[in-house]
């Protein structure tokens, strides 16, 4: 049984990996999990300088998920190269690096120190809901998305995946015009604009007012726009939300997805990962799919 993708060169021996924001570096489910045993780990998102991210309450539980306006809190490119590389190295997994940023200038300087770094590939990230500069106000607009694209693919000396955004009317728009700006990949979906207000004190519950909502009740959003995107454009796909088992991942890989990412799931169940890897297993096992890749876009 084949269950190993490639995503631009890149060989992972599964197609699990974790989503930005969920997992840091790895180093707190290492306690729980063997990190050996994941696809490759999505690290949370890193800028060029540290951030210490919006005040609290900046997470709150909703129905089928939560929210989160975290605003990118992460100690920054120098401390992750120092630091996180190596921990990460450690481990037989592949390593994506989530980079954010407030301006185009803060994207390509992230990407610049990475050059030489080891690691597999880049995840630029402008999708983020939860600030006010950069994020997701450079991923909405296709011509604004298309230049950034260009612009950080100019230092990027690893393949580039483009993190997209829910929050849009037509996410097939803005995944053509990132691959015409050079993304070798893309990855969706991001968290969906979202707000949760306490009746009792009369406000809002988040300190940021909205955030970003994930887990399973985004899952069918998710499913559609991977299945959308997949079919517009030709550039492997990496999808994402709400999935928590082998199962919800056979849907995204129905749809189109080369690999999956498993997010807020890790927040209830830390091996909300390995599930996820042994469901897929389980489902080949069944129904005799011999090759993952058999059952990619089959829908
Ligand atoms: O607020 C946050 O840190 C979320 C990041 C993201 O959605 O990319």
């Amino acid at each position: 049984m084949n269950t190993s993708v490639e995503i631009c060169g890149v060989k992972m021996k599964n197609p699990v990996t974790t989503a930005s924001g969920t997992f840091a570096s790895g180093r707190e489910y290492g306690e729980f999990i063997d990190l050996n045993r994941l696809g490759a780990v999505t690290v949370k998102g890193v800028a060029s300088k540290a951030w210490s991210g919006n005040p609290a309450p900046r997470i709150a539980e909703v129905y089928g998920g939560m929210l989160n306006s975290v605003g990118l809190q992460n100690p920054g490119v120098d401390w992750f190269i120092e630091n996180d590389i190596p921990f990460l190295r450690e481990y037989d997994t592949k390593i994506i690096v989530n980079v954010c940023g407030h301006s185009e200038e803060e994207y390509v300087d992230v990407v610049k120190k990475l050059r030489g770094a080891d690691v597999d590939l880049l995840e630029l990230n402008i999708s983020c809901p939860n600030v006010s500069e950069g994020g997701m106000a450079f991923g909405t607009d296709p011509k604004t998305a298309e230049n950034i694209v260009r612009e950080v693919k100019k230092y990027a000396d690893k393949p580039l995946i483009v993190k997209l955004s829910p929050n849009v009317t037509d996410i097939t728009a803005i995944a053509k015009a990132d691959v015409n700006g050079g993304a070798d990949a893309l990855s969706l979906i991001n968290t969906v604009n979202a707000m949760k207000i306490d009746i009792y004190r009369r406000k809002a519950v988040l300190s940021r007012k909205t955030g970003g909502m994930s887990g399973p009740a985004v899952k069918p959003i998710a499913v559609r726009m991977v299945y959308e995107v997949c079919n517009q454009v030709n550039v492997p796909v990496i999808g994402m939300g709400g999935i928590s088992n082998g199962e919800d991942a056979i849907e995204f890989i129905m749809a189109g997805a080369t690999m999956v990412s498993v997010g807020t799931a890790n927040f209830t169940d830390p091996f909300a990962t390995i599930k996820t890897i042994e469901g897929i297993e389980a489902y080949m096992k069944k129904y005799n799919v011999n090759d993952i890749r058999d059952i990619r876009g089959i829908v």
